[in-house]
C-alpha cells in the first residue's frame, strides 16, 4: 500500500488503481465492520417489526422487542437461504425454504423433520449476533468484534449539543436509494471539499458564502462548516457555543468510512455509502426533520438536485480512473484537506 505524504503541500493524491482494482476494493472492505453502521431509527420500530439490512455482501436484520433492539444474521443455519425479504416480517421469524424457526432475539426454536439429529440444536443453530448502539434513536451495528471508530459520537455530540436530535422526527418519505457507476471512495472524496461547489452546484452556491466554507479534521472523520450567504437560513446557536454569532447553514460530517451526517436548520440528513464493487456503489439518504417550516430552504434545500450533481461528477471521474494517461495528482492546501485527510486514514488503515 502506498502512504500519502503529510505534508499536503508536498503529497500526491492517492493512486487512480484504489478506484479501480478489485483486490484492493476487497481489502479496504473487508474492514467497514469495524466500524459502527447506521442501520435504522428507533421510530421505525413497533414491537416486533423485523427489518432486513443490507451492508455490503452481509445481509443483516434488525428487531425490536420489549427487551430492545436485536442485531444478527438474516442468514438462514441450515442451508443459507435469505430469511426476512425486502419487505420486513411481523413476529415471526421463519425460514421460506424448510420453515426453520427463529426468536426475534435470533435464537434457534424449531425445525421439522430434524428430531433424530445428534446434538442438534447446539449454539451453532442460532444466528449471528451483532452488536447495536443506539444514539439519540439512531441505530448502529458493529459486524466485527473490533471497534476502530475512534470515537466519532463524542465530536459530534459536544458540536451538536445545541439540536435536541433525539426528538427529531423520521420522515420515510426522504429515503432514497441510488446506484452509482463509480468507486466509493471517489464519492467521498467529492463529499470532503467544498472546492467544486461554484463550479458543480450553481444553486447550492447561492445559499453560501464560499470565502467562509471551513473545514476541519479530526481522528476519525472531517467536519465541513457552510456559512450561510445573506439572506439565507442559518442555525440559531447558543451563547456559549464556539459557533455562536456565525451564520452556520449546515455542518456537513464524515465520519470514517462511509457514513455522512449532514445537519441543516430544517432537521438532519444520513448518507449510507454501500460499496458494491470497485466501480459501483449505493447510495441511501435518510432524513429526519426538526422544523418543517425550514424545508425547501437554504443550503439543504434541494438535496437531490445536488446528488444528481455530484454523481455526474464522480462517474465521470471513475471513466478518468481508468485511464492510462491518469495516476495521480495534487491537492490544494486551501481547499483539500479533507480529501488529504481521508486518504491518509484509508492508506494507515489498510
Ligand atoms: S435453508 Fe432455512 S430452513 Fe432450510
Ligand atoms: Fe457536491
Amino acid at each position: 500500500m502506498v502512504e500519502i505524504n503529510p505534508d499536503i503541500t508536498k503529497a500526491r493524491t492517492l493512486s487512480s488503481n484504489y478506484y479501480t482494482d478489485s483486490k484492493i476494493f476487497h481489502s479496504i472492505f473487508s474492514k467497514f465492520g469495524r466500524y459502527w453502521q447506521y442501520i435504522g431509527h428507533a421510530s421505525e420500530f413497533d414491537d416486533g417489526y423485523v427489518k432486513p439490512v443490507k451492508i455490503g455482501h452481509e445481509h443483516i436484520v434488525l428487531s425490536r422487542t420489549t427487551e430492545g433492539f436485536h442485531c444478527f444474521s438474516n442468514v438462514c443455519t441450515h442451508r443459507g437461504m435469505i430469511i426476512v425479504g425486502d419487505e420486513g416480517c411481523k413476529k415471526s421469524l421463519i425460514c421460506p425454504y424448510h420453515g426453520r424457526t427463529f426468536s426475534l432475539e435470533g435464537k434457534f426454536k424449531k425445525m421439522p423433520e430434524f428430531e433424530s439429529v445428534e446434538n442438534f440444536p447446539t449454539n451453532k443453530d442460532d444466528l449471528s449476533h451483532y452488536k447495536t448502539n443506539i444514539w439519540e434513536n439512531l441505530i448502529f451495528t458493529l459486524l466485527n468484534e473490533v471497534d476502530e471508530t475512534n470515537n466519532w459520537f463524542e465530536h459530534v455530540k459536544q458540536r451538536m449539543s445545541f439540536l435536541d436530535i433525539g426528538n427529531f422526527t423520521y420522515d420515510s418519505s426522504r429515503e432514497r436509494k441510488y446506484s452509482i457507476k463509480a468507486n466509493w471512495i471517489l464519492y467521498v472524496d467529492n463529499y470532503l471539499e467544498g472546492f467544486h461547489i461554484p463550479f458543480v452546484h450553481k444553486e447550492l452556491n447561492k445559499a453560501l458564502d464560499y470565502g467562509q466554507y471551513k473545514t476541519e479534521v479530526f481522528t476519525g472523520g472531517v467536519l465541513q462548516v457552510g456559512i450561510a450567504d445573506e439572506g439565507t437560513n442559518s442555525f440559531d446557536i447558543p451563547p456559549g457555543h464556539q459557533d455562536y454569532g456565525k451564520k452556520v447553514a449546515a455542518y456537513y460530517w464524515w465520519l470514517y468510512p462511509n457514513l455522512m451526517l449532514n445537519f441543516y436548520p430544517w432537521g438532519l440528513s444520513i448518507n449510507v455509502i454501500n460499496p458494491v464493487s470497485e466501480d459501483v456503489t449505493e447510495v441511501r439518504y435518510y432524513g429526519l426533520v426538526n422544523n418543517e417550516e425550514l424545508l425547501g430552504k437554504g443550503a439543504g434545500a434541494d438535496l437531490d438536485k445536488v446528488e444528481l450533481e455530484d454523481q455526474f461528477v464522480v462517474e465521470s471521474c471513475q471513466k478518468g480512473m481508468r485511464s492510462s494517461s491518469y495516476t495521480n495528482g495534487r491537492y490544494s492546501p486551501t481547499m483539500e484537506r479533507g480529501l488529504h485527510h481521508f486518504h491518509m486514514m484509508l492508506t494507515e488503515n489498510n
